[in-house]
């Protein structure tokens, strides 16, 4: 059994990262999502409410599970059963970032590889970053999330959108 994990902080999940989660779901037997959680970044949703939402946003693929992780990648692709980590490559800006922890990783640990997709040309520009930036200003983000996800972040901002407080 072929199995991934693709780990990331999801803060919030956005339809690039669905897009390569339903890409990486066919190229696997088995996809693992670890949500990254981590105490020196203070991210907008919570651990808890990041999973949630991944859970609801990928709840159309039958081998996807979601779980959240908070030590290194390798540990958890090991913990997973997985020999893969797969992530999205959007643009060469993301490329020197990406090249880096995949060697760091490798040197970790040798039998774990690094799988990356090429983000569909429609989210090349999507970010969680440019997600909130939008939501935060009042923005429309209606193109770059689900549904529920967009109600979500709206909650987050209610009462504090900038330059309307
Ligand atoms: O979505 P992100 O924030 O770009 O994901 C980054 C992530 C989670 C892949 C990276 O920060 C990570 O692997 N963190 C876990 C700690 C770790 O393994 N560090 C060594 C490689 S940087």
């Amino acid at each position: 059994m072929k199995k991934a994990i693709y780990p990331g902080s999801f803060d919030p999940v956005t339809l690039g990262h669905i897009d390569v989660i339903e890409r990486a779901s066919k190229l696997f037997d088995h996809l693992t999502i670890g949500v990254l959680n981590n105490i020196a970044k203070t991210p907008l949703f919570s651990t808890e409410e990041r999973v949630n939402m991944l859970k609801e946003a990928t709840k159309h693929i039958d081998n996807v599970e979601i779980k959240c992780f908070g030590g290194l990648t390798v540990d958890f692709a090991k913990e997973c059963g997985a020999n893969a980590v797969v992530r999205g490559l959007r643009a060469v800006t993301d490329f020197e970032y990406e090249l880096q922890i995949a060697q760091l990783n490798r040197v970790i640990d040798s039998e774990i590889d690094t799988v990356f997709l090429i983000t569909d040309l429609k989210y090349a520009y999507l970010s969680s970053s440019s997600v909130k930036e939008v939501a935060a200003y009042g923005g429309d983000i209606s193109n770059f999330v689900t549904p529920s996800v967009e109600a979500e972040v709206k909650k987050k901002f209610e009462g504090k959108i900038k330059g309307k407080e």
